[in-house]
């Protein structure tokens, strides 16, 4: 019997193999993934994740979960949103980067309304209408299974909750588009010169190259069974942020 692989960049890889690997790259980036962040993404970054926190319409006493919340940045803004009444829960599959995060938020003075938790997008250990947002930043790509994640997600969403995802895209002009890929093509170079791993950057790129376009993700938010979906797309397309809501329902 062939074994089942899936896309770890542009290589094929056997299924049960990309977690490992897409771990082996945020161990590896983890204490110079901020900086790095803020380099590649020339800051703007911090702009889009501005606008993803809008649209999650976040109210105090909210519970939230960030999931592949990384170092935290958006975390740190939830919480500052849903106050002492609400919980955010930052949770990852990788260790190194929860564990920066942790950090960053205590230096910053966020406890008490925020948890951590290690686990998997495809196995939340949470009941079924838990929570009422979940963000997810730069995060659903490297997910193996992302239909059984976007599954996983929607069960712990309370009715009438949201899921918010930030992700690279496909800009929509040819030569916007051209002129992004030259300038993402340096990444692995600028992330041998900052932190000495060229290779975990040059699965960043290749896994931006093999994320689904917009209209593609928000057919899969809307086949995992989310209702209303729709996309803002950000600097023409080259990221977007997907939104998709539970039915009260269900
Ligand atoms: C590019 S970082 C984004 C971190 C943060 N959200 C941000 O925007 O800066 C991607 C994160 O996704 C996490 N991740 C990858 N696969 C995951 C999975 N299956 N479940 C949960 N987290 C995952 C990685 O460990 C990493 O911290």
């Amino acid at each position: 019997m062939t074994e089942e692989t899936t896309h770890f960049g542009r290589k094929q890889v056997p299924v049960g193999e990309k977690a490992a690997r897409v771990a082996g790259v945020f161990h590896s980036v983890a204490n110079r993934y901020d900086v790095m962040n803020d380099v590649m993404s020339l800051g703007s970054h911090r702009l889009m994740k501005q606008f993803a926190i809008q649209l999650t319409a976040a109210r105090a006493g909210d519970k939230i979960m960030d999931l592949a919340g990384g170092t935290g940045d958006l975390t740190e803004k939830l919480a500052n949103i849903v106050g002492p009444a609400g919980q955010i829960t930052l949770c990852d599959i990788n260790y190194s980067m929860l564990s920066n995060g942790r950090d960053r938020l205590l230096d910053h003075g966020i406890s008490g309304n925020v948890d951590y938790l290690q686990a998997n997008a495809e196995c939340l250990p949470f009941p079924t209408h838990h929570f009422d947002v979940i963000t997810m930043a730069f995060g659903l790509r490297n997910v193996t299974r992302k239909e059984v994640a976007l599954k996983e997600i929607l069960r712990v969403l309370k009715p009438g909750g949201r899921l918010v995802v930030l992700e690279f895209s496909k800009a929509i002009n040819p030569g916007i588009s051209t002129i992004y890929k030259s300038f993402s093509k340096l990444w692995p170079r600028i992330g041998q010169a900052i932190t000495g791993d060229h290779d975990s950057y040059q699965y960043l790129v290749e896994s931006i190259e093999m994320h689904p376009d917009q209209e593609t993700l928000k057919a899969m938010f809307s086949d995992a069974g989310f209702i209303d979906c729709s996309y803002h797309n950000l600097l023409n397309g080259i990221a977007a942020i997907h939104i998709g809501n539970k039915a009260d329902g269900l």
